[in-house]
């Protein structure tokens, strides 16, 4: 009987949160996977798995991503950020997320994640977006707990402060 070898696999290379990867991957394996149990960053959480939920938003070349939906060897040559990329190594937070906390946008957490890289998408185009600029960005980010207008309100407080403070704090 013929040995099984599985799909074969497919050498990538992804540059994740500024640090190079060179990578052997099944065609199949999601971008979130190769995240989550690949590079142990386990801040880019799965909700839907089907696109809807936005918690597992990365981005991938500057764009929000949903990492549940694209296959990772897909990406050749990609830089991926994820969550953990916003803070420091000494653990000062990224001002999205001083925002989050003084203004009461993080509820669950679970979601949370997709949240602060869809905001970090959303400033690195507007310097202080408006509410409804929020929205919009933020539109295919679903919270169950239902506490949208602290988390609008977040982001908004974020580019005041970005804008304030522009030395190293690009989103
Ligand atoms: S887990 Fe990817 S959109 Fe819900
Ligand atoms: S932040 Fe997760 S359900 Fe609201």
């Amino acid at each position: 009987m013929p040995e099984t070898t599985g799909p074969e696999k497919v050498r990538i290379r992804l540059t994740v949160n500024e640090v190079p990867h060179d990578l052997l991957v099944e065609p199949r394996t999601l971008l979130a996977d190769l995240l989550r149990g690949e590079l142990g960053l386990t801040g880019t959480h799965l909700g839907c798995e089907q696109g809807v939920c936005g918690a597992c938003t990365v981005l991938v070349d500057g764009t929000a991503t949903r990492s549940c939906l694209v296959f990772a060897a897909q990406l050749d040559g990609a830089a991926v950020r994820t969550v953990e990329s916003l803070a420091t190594t000494d653990g000062t937070l990224h001002p999205i997320q001083r925002a989050f906390h003084e203004n009461h946008g993080l509820q669950c957490g679970f979601c949370t994640p997709g949240m602060l890289m869809a905001a970090c998408e959303l400033l690195e185009h507007t310097a202080e977006p408006d509410p409804d600029d929020v929205r919009e960005a933020l539109g295919g980010n679903l919270c169950r707990c239902t506490g949208y207008q602290n988390i609008v309100r977040s982001v908004c407080a974020a580019g005041r402060i970005m804008a304030a403070e522009p030395r190293g704090t690009k989103a």
